[in-house]
């Protein structure tokens, strides 16, 4: 898995460094907070919960339908730890210097991991150890998105494409060796909210990806499966989807959105031998049908996979072309 300096970083100066500078803001879209919020809503269980931030800031993103008996941060930020009103203690201890935890075991009923697993440079010992904390059955949750601090973040996380990351973070919950098998959910490719200040930019809401395992000992879970509970995004209602469907050849619009198709040139080249010069396709970025994609897509296996409506006016025909980004296939817009 690892080459000898797969864990180090631009910057190897003293974490208490970097993390001394305050840093109230948030990490990600309003959107992507909800969906963390949402996340851990479900998936911390049961009353008098004792939960532990693990890499907190002033933020633990914990809901208020969670009434917990006590949640502690670890963290490397005193004003952000003392200023977190989700708190109700909290620890100054720097994992990378040493990655054994100051706690007792099998206290914790839930312990929480958010947008920080990419600045863990032991993080098999920190598995291991909040296996050691946790109450037997109890979860641990790591929540992740694609920004970071590139001169903190660990070699291999920083080459890492994001799928590559799922699977890491999965590794280190399987060689921990005391953990259930990982379940991994995926909310990616929505629309970025429209007041975020890089709402302009055109790119979607930031991904977020959580892995999580329930300690071993702890009988069969009562965790819900995020990706049966949570609808995928909605389509049109089928009966109006198909009599727009019937019409694309008269309106050249998405039957999924109402925009406009642009027509869009076929790359030939030897390996592609289409039979036609031309398709309209949807390049409306928010459209339900390339949104859902991404998650249809990663429910079925096909990580980092979405596809767009197309219509093929030679066969009357409409049809999905697959994207594997926003930006792909926008190149062969030409009307
Ligand atoms: C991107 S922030 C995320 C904070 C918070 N979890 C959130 O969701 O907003 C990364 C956090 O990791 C903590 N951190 C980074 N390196 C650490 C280390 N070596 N030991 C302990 N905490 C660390 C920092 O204190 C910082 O609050």
């Amino acid at each position: 898995m690892k080459s000898d300096d797969s864990f180090s970083r631009l910057d190897e100066s003293d974490d208490s460094i970097f993390y001394a500078t305050d840093r109230f803001v948030q990490h990600i879209d309003s959107l992507a907070l909800s969906t963390v919020e949402r996340i851990i809503g479900e998936l911390v269980i049961g009353d008098n919960q004792v939960i532990l931030d693990l890499m907190a800031g002033w933020d633990s993103h914990i809901p208020s339908t969670i009434q917990a008996e006590r949640v502690v941060g670890l963290g490397l930020n005193r004003n952000e730890l003392s200023r977190n009103r989700g708190l109700t203690d909290w620890v100054y201890h720097d994992l990378n210097e040493n990655p054994s935890l100051p706690f007792p075991d099998n206290i914790f009923d839930a312990v929480l991991n958010v947008v920080s697993i990419d600045y863990m440079t032991r993080p098999l010992e920190v598995f291991r150890e909040v296996g050691r904390i946790l109450k037997p059955g109890g979860l641990f949750l790591v929540i992740f998105s694609n920004r970071m601090f590139e001169q903190k973040a660990v070699k291999i996380w920083r080459q890492a494409g994001e799928e590559e990351r799922v699977l890491l973070v999965e590794d280190f919950f399987n060689r921990a060796g005391i953990y259930s098998s990982p379940w991994v959910f995926v909310s990616k490719g929505k629309p970025r909210p429209k007041e975020d200040k890089y709402g302009h930019l055109g790119i979607p809401s930031d991904p977020i990806y959580a892995v999580y395992a329930e300690k071993s000992g702890g009988g069969e879970s009562k965790r819900p499966d995020l990706s049966v509970i949570w609808p995928l995004t909605e389509l049109p209602d089928p009966e109006q989807l198909e009599g727009r469907k019937k019409a694309t050849k008269d309106t050249l619009r998405c039957p999924h959105c109402n925009e406009g198709l642009l027509k869009w040139e076929l790359p030939q080249n030897p390996f592609t031998q289409w039979d036609m010069e031309f398709l309209f396709v949807c390049f409306n970025d928010t459209c339900p049908f390339l949104v859902r994609g991404w998650e249809v897509m990663y429910r079925q296996g096909n990580m980092g996979m979405s596809y767009r409506f197309a219509y093929n006016p030679d066969r009357d025909q409409c049809m999905s072309v697959p994207v594997p980004s926003l930006h792909a296939l926008k190149e062969g817009i030409v009307g």
